[in-house]
């Protein structure tokens, strides 16, 4: 069994400050992928937690019966807890506290399935722009393909130094307020944006300002990607901020979750 990387040299520490992003080739052991795909794949088959709004289309209106073209899953160890209990979360965990200090702890986990043939683009966002308005974060995001990541399935690409400005404005992909997936108002400069295929058992860390984009899946094969999310506690620290593009959403997953909070 391949170590992954349970730390940073200073230089890929640096790396990280001055670029907003860094990729691994090397943080899960593969075998660790193999009972990831088989978890993970069990959980879209399932739709787990759609009935309490944890599954969705993130691109889509998300009416039943329609095919969901990019599918979510927020909080995948609810529904199967020994995502909890994986080597790489220890892993993640140590470089995250790398990167952002000593407070960090794990602060949710979320699946993003690209079907076959029809999985489209995740459009360029900020991951704060999904977040309470107020708050103030320290906060990245792990990106774990479960198989490889290519420029034909939809691996990741950022802006370097984006992660120093502010939050942009956003809005719902198509301007259609039923979509959960957030997409900035006025997109980067794509000369600027680097490409990071990577070898199943890679990861990419990117920090919550740092501007990403993930390509359509044009393969006849799923891309499957583990998202896991690490930061210090968020403070209050930005009172009065608004984030409109959130307050006009009403997506059908909101719907589900305020029903389900209401039984
Ligand atoms: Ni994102």
């Amino acid at each position: 069994m391949s170590p992954g990387t349970t730390s940073l040299s200073e230089a890929q520490i640096a790396q990280f400050q001055t670029q907003g992003y860094l990729a691994l080739n090397s943080l899960v052991a593969l075998e660790e992928i193999a009972r990831m795909r088989t978890m993970y794949d069990g959980l879209f088959e399932t739709k787990a937690g759609r009935d309490v709004g944890d599954h969705f289309d993130l691109a889509g209106a998300d009416e039943e019966g329609a095919p969901a073209v990019l599918q979510q899953i927020l909080n995948p160890s609810r529904y199967a807890p020994a995502f909890g209990e994986l080597a790489c979360v220890q892993s993640a965990l140590r470089i995250a506290t790398q990167l952002l200090g000593p407070e960090t702890e794990a602060q949710g986990n979320h699946a993003i399935l690209k079907p076959a043939g029809m999985g489209v683009a995740t459009p360029w966002h900020q991951d704060e722009a999904y977040w309470e308005p107020e708050l103030q974060y320290n906060a990245l995001s792990v990106w774990i393909p479960l198989q490889d990541a290519t420029l034909e399935n939809g691996c990741m690409h950022f802006i370097p130094g984006s992660h120093r400005g502010e939050v942009l404005p956003h809005h719902p992909i198509n301007h259609d307020p039923r979509v959960h997936g957030l997409e900035v108002d006025n997109a980067p400069d794509e000369s600027r944006a680097v490409a990071c295929p990577l070898p199943a058992g890679g990861a990419t860390f990117h920090l919550a300002r740092t501007f990403h984009y993930a390509g359509e899946n044009k393969t006849d094969q799923p891309r499957r990607a583990y998202i896991m999310m690490f930061g210090t506690p968020p403070q209050p620290g930005n009172k009065g901020r608004r984030f409109p593009w959130l307050e006009a959403r009403q997506t059908a997953r909101d719907a589900r979750a305020d029903q389900f909070a209401k039984q």
